[in-house]
């Protein structure tokens, strides 16, 4: 599933490269409510710890969403939504589980995403003339930064069992 803006219409006085990266991280963010809530349904058999942690994280991710909305609402971006529906597909994937070395690298693809993420948003908050956008956007890093911290913990907890 996709969203895309419309042509932009009018409010030239907005960064617009700044406009579309927080488009962008909206965007983003709702794609990785749906990858780590899959990834909580395919750890759920065997891993129900790292299950729950997904969904804990799916959670605030769809928070941060939201909250990305706000800060697009605010920079006064009047931009319909457009539904282009499911993209199709439905590729066939392994288990991110399947095996510990697949398991091994999810983890460290995920907490690498983090960290990425967190940074973007460091970048953004520094980018943004506006002090509540700021202070919005820097709540969302640190809690990026969280979520790499759980997902650390979580792996070093794998890896002792
Ligand atoms: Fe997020
Ligand atoms: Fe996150």
């Amino acid at each position: 599933m996709e969203f895309a803006p419309r042509r932009n219409t009018g409010n030239t006085s907005a960064n617009t490269a700044f406009v579309r990266e927080i488009y962008q991280r909206f965007i983003e963010e709702f794609n990785t409510v749906a990858e780590y809530t899959a990834i909580a349904i395919a750890a759920s058999d065997r891993y129900p710890a790292v299950a729950k942690l997904f969904d804990e994280l799916a959670r605030v991710e769809l928070a941060h969403h939201t909250r990305l909305g706000q800060i697009l609402r605010r920079l006064g971006v009047e931009r319909a939504l457009q539904w282009r529906g499911s993209q199709g597909g439905g590729r066939r994937q392994a288990s991110p589980f399947a095996s510990e070395a697949a398991t091994a690298a999810l983890f460290e693809a995920k907490i690498a995403g983090e960290m990425e993420d967190a940074a973007t948003y460091r970048r953004l908050m520094r980018d943004a003339n506006d002090m509540r956008i700021a202070a919005i956007l820097q709540e969302i890093a640190t809690e990026e930064e969280g979520h790499a911290t759980a997902l650390a913990a979580m792996q070093a907890r794998l890896g002792r069992s």
